[in-house]
Protein backbone atom coordinates (compact mmCIF):
# COMPACT_ATOMS: atom_id res chain seq x y z
CA UNK A 1 0.00 0.00 0.00
CA UNK A 2 1.91 2.57 0.98
CA UNK A 3 3.00 4.97 -1.42
CA UNK A 4 2.89 7.82 1.18
CA UNK A 5 6.36 6.50 1.58
CA UNK A 6 7.76 8.85 -1.23
CA UNK A 7 6.82 11.75 0.50
CA UNK A 8 7.99 10.69 4.26
CA UNK A 9 11.45 10.53 5.20
CA UNK A 10 12.20 7.79 7.54
CA UNK A 11 14.31 9.71 10.34
CA UNK A 12 14.06 13.79 9.45
CA UNK A 13 17.88 14.06 10.97
CA UNK A 14 18.89 11.98 7.82
CA UNK A 15 19.85 13.70 4.72
CA UNK A 16 16.89 13.66 2.12
CA UNK A 17 17.64 11.29 -0.84
CA UNK A 18 19.81 13.52 -3.12
CA UNK A 19 18.60 14.05 -6.60
CA UNK A 20 20.81 12.67 -9.09
CA UNK A 21 23.78 14.64 -9.75
CA UNK A 22 26.07 15.15 -12.19
CA UNK A 23 28.44 13.06 -10.57
CA UNK A 24 26.92 10.00 -12.20
CA UNK A 25 29.03 8.19 -14.69
CA UNK A 26 27.68 10.02 -18.01
CA UNK A 27 28.09 6.78 -20.31
CA UNK A 28 26.36 4.72 -17.50
CA UNK A 29 23.66 7.26 -16.48
CA UNK A 30 22.62 7.28 -20.38
CA UNK A 31 22.36 3.30 -20.55
CA UNK A 32 20.07 3.41 -17.48
CA UNK A 33 17.63 6.88 -18.91
CA UNK A 34 17.33 4.93 -21.99
CA UNK A 35 15.92 1.98 -20.18
CA UNK A 36 13.78 3.61 -17.94
CA UNK A 37 12.35 6.08 -20.95
CA UNK A 38 11.53 2.63 -23.08
CA UNK A 39 9.58 1.32 -20.06
CA UNK A 40 12.17 -1.62 -19.27
CA UNK A 41 13.30 -3.28 -16.13
CA UNK A 42 16.67 -2.67 -14.16
CA UNK A 43 17.84 -5.93 -12.00
CA UNK A 44 19.79 -6.04 -9.27
CA UNK A 45 22.86 -6.94 -10.84
CA UNK A 46 22.30 -3.94 -13.62
CA UNK A 47 24.22 -0.09 -12.49
CA UNK A 48 21.52 1.91 -11.39
CA UNK A 49 22.27 5.96 -9.73
CA UNK A 50 22.53 5.77 -6.23
CA UNK A 51 19.28 8.28 -5.19
CA UNK A 52 17.51 5.56 -7.85
CA UNK A 53 18.82 2.74 -5.33
CA UNK A 54 18.14 4.67 -1.47
CA UNK A 55 14.75 5.85 -3.11
CA UNK A 56 13.49 2.29 -3.73
CA UNK A 57 15.18 0.54 -0.45
CA UNK A 58 13.58 2.93 1.55
CA UNK A 59 10.22 2.32 -0.23
CA UNK A 60 10.09 -1.62 -0.28
CA UNK A 61 11.10 -1.58 3.41
CA UNK A 62 8.53 0.82 4.26
CA UNK A 63 6.55 -1.41 2.34
CA UNK A 64 7.57 -4.59 4.17
CA UNK A 65 7.71 -2.87 7.63
CA UNK A 66 3.97 -1.80 6.79
CA UNK A 67 3.07 -5.64 5.77
CA UNK A 68 4.20 -6.82 9.57
CA UNK A 69 2.85 -4.24 11.50
CA UNK A 70 0.11 -4.16 9.85
CA UNK A 71 -0.43 -7.95 11.15
CA UNK A 72 -0.99 -6.78 14.50
CA UNK A 73 -4.49 -4.74 14.23
CA UNK A 74 -6.17 -7.57 12.96
CA UNK A 75 -3.98 -10.23 14.57
CA UNK A 76 -5.95 -9.01 17.89
CA UNK A 77 -9.34 -10.32 16.74
CA UNK A 78 -8.12 -13.87 15.84
CA UNK A 79 -8.78 -15.19 19.40
CA UNK A 80 -12.11 -14.00 19.47
CA UNK A 81 -13.28 -14.18 16.03
CA UNK A 82 -16.98 -14.77 15.69
CA UNK A 83 -16.86 -18.43 14.26
CA UNK A 84 -14.49 -21.10 13.13
CA UNK A 85 -15.07 -19.78 9.37
CA UNK A 86 -14.07 -15.92 10.04
CA UNK A 87 -11.62 -17.30 12.31
CA UNK A 88 -9.31 -19.35 9.51
CA UNK A 89 -10.03 -16.34 6.57
CA UNK A 90 -8.62 -14.17 8.90
CA UNK A 91 -5.44 -16.84 10.37
CA UNK A 92 -4.82 -17.05 6.49
CA UNK A 93 -5.04 -13.11 5.99
CA UNK A 94 -2.98 -12.26 8.71
CA UNK A 95 0.10 -14.58 7.37
CA UNK A 96 -0.44 -13.50 3.82
CA UNK A 97 0.22 -10.04 5.38
CA UNK A 98 3.79 -11.67 6.80
CA UNK A 99 4.39 -13.52 3.61
CA UNK A 100 4.21 -10.10 1.47
CA UNK A 101 6.41 -8.36 4.25
CA UNK A 102 8.95 -11.58 3.61
CA UNK A 103 8.93 -10.78 -0.36
CA UNK A 104 9.45 -7.12 -0.07
CA UNK A 105 12.84 -7.65 2.19
CA UNK A 106 13.98 -10.06 -0.01
CA UNK A 107 13.68 -7.46 -2.99
CA UNK A 108 15.19 -4.79 -0.50
CA UNK A 109 17.96 -7.21 -0.06
CA UNK A 110 18.70 -7.09 -3.89
CA UNK A 111 19.54 -3.62 -3.62
CA UNK A 112 21.90 -4.36 -0.87
CA UNK A 113 20.38 -3.72 2.34
CA UNK A 114 20.08 -6.10 5.15
CA UNK A 115 17.76 -7.90 6.71
CA UNK A 116 18.83 -6.17 10.27
CA UNK A 117 19.75 -3.10 8.99
CA UNK A 118 15.64 -3.02 7.92
CA UNK A 119 14.44 -4.57 11.21
CA UNK A 120 17.21 -2.22 13.00
CA UNK A 121 15.24 0.58 11.35
CA UNK A 122 12.12 -0.53 12.30
CA UNK A 123 12.73 -1.63 16.25
CA UNK A 124 14.31 1.56 16.94
CA UNK A 125 11.34 3.80 15.81
CA UNK A 126 13.39 5.35 12.63
CA UNK A 127 11.95 3.98 9.69
CA UNK A 128 8.43 4.63 9.11
CA UNK A 129 5.24 2.32 8.41
CA UNK A 130 1.79 3.22 7.13
CA UNK A 131 0.23 5.51 9.64
CA UNK A 132 -3.26 3.42 9.22
CA UNK A 133 -1.95 0.39 11.52
CA UNK A 134 -1.56 3.19 14.60
CA UNK A 135 -5.07 2.43 14.83
CA UNK A 136 -7.07 0.84 17.36
CA UNK A 137 -9.36 -2.53 16.34
CA UNK A 138 -12.14 -1.50 18.60
CA UNK A 139 -15.21 -3.98 17.37
CA UNK A 140 -15.34 -7.06 14.81
CA UNK A 141 -16.85 -5.13 12.49
CA UNK A 142 -13.09 -3.05 12.18
CA UNK A 143 -11.79 -6.45 10.51
CA UNK A 144 -14.29 -6.41 7.77
CA UNK A 145 -13.73 -2.75 7.39
CA UNK A 146 -9.98 -3.24 7.20
CA UNK A 147 -10.38 -5.31 4.80
CA UNK A 148 -12.60 -3.65 2.47
CA UNK A 149 -11.47 -0.45 2.83
CA UNK A 150 -7.51 -0.51 4.38
CA UNK A 151 -7.01 -3.35 1.83
CA UNK A 152 -9.07 -1.83 -1.14
CA UNK A 153 -6.59 1.53 -0.94
CA UNK A 154 -3.88 -0.74 -0.36
CA UNK A 155 -4.56 -2.95 -4.24
CA UNK A 156 -4.85 0.47 -5.48
CA UNK A 157 -1.53 1.55 -4.64
CA UNK A 158 -0.37 -1.64 -5.68
CA UNK A 159 -1.27 -2.58 -9.02
CA UNK A 160 0.67 0.20 -11.03
CA UNK A 161 3.40 -0.88 -8.50
CA UNK A 162 3.25 -4.25 -10.39
CA UNK A 163 4.67 -2.10 -13.60
CA UNK A 164 7.66 -0.49 -11.81
CA UNK A 165 10.80 -0.08 -13.59
CA UNK A 166 12.28 -1.86 -10.47
CA UNK A 167 12.24 -5.61 -11.53
CA UNK A 168 11.93 -7.78 -8.11
CA UNK A 169 9.71 -5.22 -6.81
CA UNK A 170 7.24 -5.27 -9.89
CA UNK A 171 7.28 -9.38 -9.72
CA UNK A 172 6.57 -9.51 -5.77
CA UNK A 173 3.89 -6.75 -6.35
CA UNK A 174 1.95 -9.30 -8.92
CA UNK A 175 1.48 -12.17 -6.59
CA UNK A 176 0.68 -9.49 -3.77
CA UNK A 177 -2.07 -8.02 -5.38
CA UNK A 178 -3.57 -11.41 -6.05
CA UNK A 179 -3.73 -12.09 -2.33
CA UNK A 180 -4.51 -8.31 -1.31
CA UNK A 181 -7.85 -8.98 -4.08
CA UNK A 182 -8.54 -12.03 -1.47
CA UNK A 183 -8.32 -9.66 1.38
CA UNK A 184 -10.82 -7.19 0.27
CA UNK A 185 -13.47 -9.46 -1.15
CA UNK A 186 -13.11 -11.33 2.34
CA UNK A 187 -13.88 -8.07 4.39
CA UNK A 188 -16.31 -6.92 2.02
CA UNK A 189 -17.97 -10.52 2.71
CA UNK A 190 -17.99 -10.34 6.28
CA UNK A 191 -19.58 -6.55 6.09
CA UNK A 192 -22.31 -7.70 4.08
CA UNK A 193 -23.12 -10.77 6.16
CA UNK A 194 -23.29 -8.23 9.17
CA UNK A 195 -25.36 -5.23 8.11
CA UNK A 196 -28.12 -8.12 7.21
CA UNK A 197 -28.13 -8.86 10.59
CA UNK A 198 -29.29 -7.12 14.18
CA UNK A 199 -29.36 -3.52 14.17
CA UNK A 200 -26.36 -3.68 16.78
CA UNK A 201 -24.25 -5.18 13.50
CA UNK A 202 -25.32 -2.66 11.12
CA UNK A 203 -24.26 0.03 13.86
CA UNK A 204 -21.13 -2.36 14.42
CA UNK A 205 -20.36 -1.61 11.01
CA UNK A 206 -21.21 2.23 10.48
CA UNK A 207 -19.13 3.02 13.67
CA UNK A 208 -16.01 1.22 12.33
CA UNK A 209 -16.75 3.06 8.55
CA UNK A 210 -16.62 5.98 10.45
CA UNK A 211 -13.51 5.50 12.19
CA UNK A 212 -11.64 4.20 9.57
CA UNK A 213 -12.53 6.21 6.34
CA UNK A 214 -11.12 9.60 6.26
CA UNK A 215 -7.73 7.31 7.75
CA UNK A 216 -7.56 5.53 4.47
CA UNK A 217 -8.31 8.50 2.46
CA UNK A 218 -4.93 9.90 4.37
CA UNK A 219 -3.27 6.58 2.99
CA UNK A 220 -2.68 7.97 -0.23
CA UNK A 221 -0.14 10.15 0.63
CA UNK A 222 0.11 14.17 0.89
CA UNK A 223 -1.31 16.17 -1.89
CA UNK A 224 0.72 16.24 -4.47
CA UNK A 225 1.06 19.54 -4.42
CA UNK A 226 2.74 18.89 -0.89
CA UNK A 227 4.54 15.68 -2.31
CA UNK A 228 8.22 16.55 -3.77
CA UNK A 229 9.25 13.49 -4.23
CA UNK A 230 6.50 11.82 -6.46
CA UNK A 231 7.71 13.84 -9.57
CA UNK A 232 11.12 11.71 -9.20
CA UNK A 233 9.71 8.90 -8.74
CA UNK A 234 7.18 9.30 -11.69
CA UNK A 235 10.26 10.08 -13.60
CA UNK A 236 12.12 6.63 -12.65
CA UNK A 237 8.96 4.04 -13.49
CA UNK A 238 8.98 3.33 -9.92
CA UNK A 239 5.67 5.62 -9.25
CA UNK A 240 2.95 5.43 -11.94
CA UNK A 241 0.27 7.29 -10.79
CA UNK A 242 -0.07 10.69 -8.45
CA UNK A 243 -1.25 10.29 -4.94
CA UNK A 244 -4.19 12.58 -5.82
CA UNK A 245 -5.34 10.35 -9.13
CA UNK A 246 -4.81 7.50 -6.52
CA UNK A 247 -7.03 8.21 -4.41
CA UNK A 248 -9.81 9.65 -6.69
CA UNK A 249 -9.87 6.11 -8.48
CA UNK A 250 -10.09 4.91 -4.64
CA UNK A 251 -13.50 7.41 -3.37
CA UNK A 252 -15.16 6.50 -7.06
CA UNK A 253 -14.45 2.73 -6.68
CA UNK A 254 -15.58 2.86 -2.85
CA UNK A 255 -18.78 5.14 -3.04
CA UNK A 256 -21.12 2.43 -5.04
CA UNK A 257 -19.70 -0.30 -2.92
CA UNK A 258 -20.94 1.90 0.28
CA UNK A 259 -24.11 1.77 -1.39
CA UNK A 260 -24.11 -1.94 -1.49
CA UNK A 261 -24.03 -1.88 2.20
CA UNK A 262 -26.13 0.61 3.21
CA UNK A 263 -23.56 2.35 4.95
CA UNK A 264 -23.02 6.27 5.13
CA UNK A 265 -19.36 7.38 4.04
CA UNK A 266 -18.96 10.59 7.14
CA UNK A 267 -18.21 12.90 4.49
CA UNK A 268 -20.93 15.63 3.88
CA UNK A 269 -18.77 17.10 0.83
CA UNK A 270 -18.66 13.63 -0.67
CA UNK A 271 -21.11 14.06 -4.27
CA UNK A 272 -21.03 12.93 -7.70
CA UNK A 273 -19.37 15.82 -9.64
CA UNK A 274 -20.92 15.92 -13.26
CA UNK A 275 -18.66 17.78 -14.84
CA UNK A 276 -15.66 16.14 -13.71
CA UNK A 277 -16.98 12.83 -13.92
CA UNK A 278 -15.38 12.09 -10.43
CA UNK A 279 -17.05 12.44 -7.33
CA UNK A 280 -15.71 15.44 -5.02
CA UNK A 281 -14.59 15.05 -1.32
CA UNK A 282 -14.10 17.06 1.57
CA UNK A 283 -10.71 18.44 3.77
CA UNK A 284 -7.81 15.37 4.84
CA UNK A 285 -7.29 16.56 8.44
CA UNK A 286 -3.13 16.47 7.37
CA UNK A 287 -2.19 17.46 10.78
CA UNK A 288 -3.87 14.09 12.31
CA UNK A 289 -1.81 12.09 9.65
CA UNK A 290 1.73 13.73 10.00
CA UNK A 291 0.85 13.37 13.99
CA UNK A 292 0.77 10.10 13.77
CA UNK A 293 3.42 9.46 11.05
CA UNK A 294 5.49 11.13 13.62
CA UNK A 295 4.97 8.65 16.31
CA UNK A 296 1.88 10.43 18.03
CA UNK A 297 -0.92 8.01 17.06
CA UNK A 298 -3.38 6.64 19.48
CA UNK A 299 -1.16 3.12 19.04
CA UNK A 300 2.36 3.90 18.07
CA UNK A 301 4.20 3.15 20.91
CA UNK A 302 1.80 -0.44 21.42
CA UNK A 303 2.56 -1.41 17.69
CA UNK A 304 6.33 -1.04 17.98
CA UNK A 305 7.06 -2.51 21.54
CA UNK A 306 4.91 -5.47 20.86
CA UNK A 307 6.62 -6.04 17.13
CA UNK A 308 10.08 -5.54 19.29
CA UNK A 309 9.31 -8.36 21.71
CA UNK A 310 8.37 -10.35 18.64
CA UNK A 311 11.17 -10.37 17.03
CA UNK A 312 13.07 -10.98 20.80
CA UNK A 313 10.78 -13.95 21.29
CA UNK A 314 11.72 -15.21 17.70
CA UNK A 315 15.40 -15.41 18.35
CA UNK A 316 16.06 -18.84 19.61
CA UNK A 317 13.44 -19.76 16.36
CA UNK A 318 16.43 -17.79 13.93
CA UNK A 319 19.08 -19.51 16.02
CA UNK A 320 18.27 -22.83 15.45
CA UNK A 321 17.89 -22.36 11.83
CA UNK A 322 21.26 -21.10 11.31
CA UNK A 323 22.94 -24.05 13.62
CA UNK A 324 20.75 -26.43 11.34
CA UNK A 325 21.72 -24.70 7.99
CA UNK A 326 25.48 -24.63 9.11
CA UNK A 327 25.28 -28.48 10.16
CA UNK A 328 23.69 -28.77 6.85
CA UNK A 329 26.56 -27.50 4.92
CA UNK A 330 29.31 -29.51 7.17
CA UNK A 331 27.44 -32.32 5.70
CA UNK A 332 27.59 -31.86 2.32
CA UNK A 333 31.34 -30.48 2.36
CA UNK A 334 32.18 -33.90 4.08
CA UNK A 335 29.66 -36.07 1.34
CA UNK A 336 31.86 -33.87 -1.08
CA UNK A 337 34.71 -34.57 0.59
FE1 LIG B 1 -0.38 -7.19 2.25
FE1 LIG C 1 -3.78 -7.37 2.74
Amino acid sequence: MYTQSFSVQDDPAQKAVKQVGSTEPAELMAKFDACIDGDGRIEPQDWMPEAYRKTLVRQISQHAHSEIVGMLPEGNWISRAPSLKRKAILIAKVQDEGGHGLYLYSAAETLGTSREQMLDGLHSGKAKYSSIFNYPTLNWADVGVIGWLVDGAAIMNQIPLCRCSYGPYARAMVRVCKEESFHQRQGYEALLVMVRGSQAQKDMVQDAVNRYWWKCLAMFGPPDSDSPHSAQGMRWGIKRISNDDLRQKFVDATVPQARVLGVTLPDPDLAWNEERGHHDYGQIDWDEFWATVNGNGPCNKERLATRVKAHEDGQWVRDAAMAYARKQQQRSTKEAA
